[in-house]
């Protein structure tokens, strides 16, 4: 497969057009950005390590019968996937209070939500990714009422899959966030799945293990980042 001309690049990755019908090159970089785009690095190697960890849940995803764009690693940071038309929402699980919510909303943080909570965000920066409901997606012509009813089973499944995997580890699954789009006939999975966008904690010690330790300086992030990881795919350090 070649890798192409640049489609688009966003805040922490670059996609490529291959010469290969329906086939998209993500590559992962280094850059790190947290509030808005108001924080911002490059921090080494922090690109291979969500490349790793999202083919590694796209991959246990798939054995459980998930759709999602993954096809297969070029390199380290380099993930053929199936070009997607992109569905312009932030899909975001809740199962333990904490982030925005916490913010917003009169609950402590660490509060087990159960039922899940699922929250819709417009992914639009210029707008700053307000919420949605269900009512606003249709008459924004976003999504379908059916597409909708897709798009949240699907979180809910994939909630239920990696909070299992994440257990395993050790690692409470707080929070993530997905990204659905639309492939010739069906919807699915598309995006990353990484210390990027799942907050995660230790079970036994509460630390973070994700993005959080960035956002609020908590302590050395490629160092949790490659923990992390070898945590996740269950790879020796
Ligand atoms: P954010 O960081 O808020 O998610 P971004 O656009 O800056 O937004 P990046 O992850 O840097 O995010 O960019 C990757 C872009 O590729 C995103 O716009 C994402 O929706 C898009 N994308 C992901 N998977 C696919 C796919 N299979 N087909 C087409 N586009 C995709
Ligand atoms: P949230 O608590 O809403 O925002 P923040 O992390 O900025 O306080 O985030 C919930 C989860 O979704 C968290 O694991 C990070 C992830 N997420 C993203 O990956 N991208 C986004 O644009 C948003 C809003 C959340």
């Amino acid at each position: 497969m070649k890798q192409k001309d640049l489609l688009y690049t966003g805040k922490a990755k670059s996609v490529y057009r291959t010469d290969v019908n329906d086939r998209l090159i993500v590559e992962f970089r280094d850059d790190i950005t947290a509030f808005d785009g108001g924080k911002k690095d490059v921090l080494k190697n922090k690109g291979g390590y969500n490349a790793e960890v999202s083919a590694f849940i796209f991959e246990y995803l798939a054995k459980n019968g998930v759709k999602t764009h993954f096809v297969e690693m070029l390199d380290e940071k380099r993930m053929v996937v199936r070009h997607l038309e992109m569905i312009p929402l932030e899909v975001i699980v809740r199962n333990v209070a904490a982030g925005s919510l916490v913010r917003n909303y009169p609950i402590k943080e660490g509060t087990p939500l159960n039922p899940p909570i699922i929250v819709i965000d417009y992914k639009d920066d210029s707008r700053h990714d307000p919420m949605l409901n269900d009512e606003i997606i249709i008459a924004l012509g976003i999504a379908t009422e059916k597409e909708l009813k897709t798009i949240k089973t699907s979180a809910l499944n994939v909630n239920r899959l990696l909070s299992d995997l994440m257990a395993a580890q050790g690692i409470t699954l707080v929070d993530f966030k997905l990204e659905f789009g639309r492939g010739k006939k069906t919807i699915y999975l598309g995006d990353e799945i990484s210390m990027d966008s799942m907050r995660l904690w230790d079970k036994k010690t509460g630390e973070s293990l994700d993005k959080d330790v960035y956002r609020f300086e908590k302590g050395d992030v490629m160092a949790i980042y490659n923990r992390v990881a070898r945590r996740i795919t269950q790879q020796q350090g």
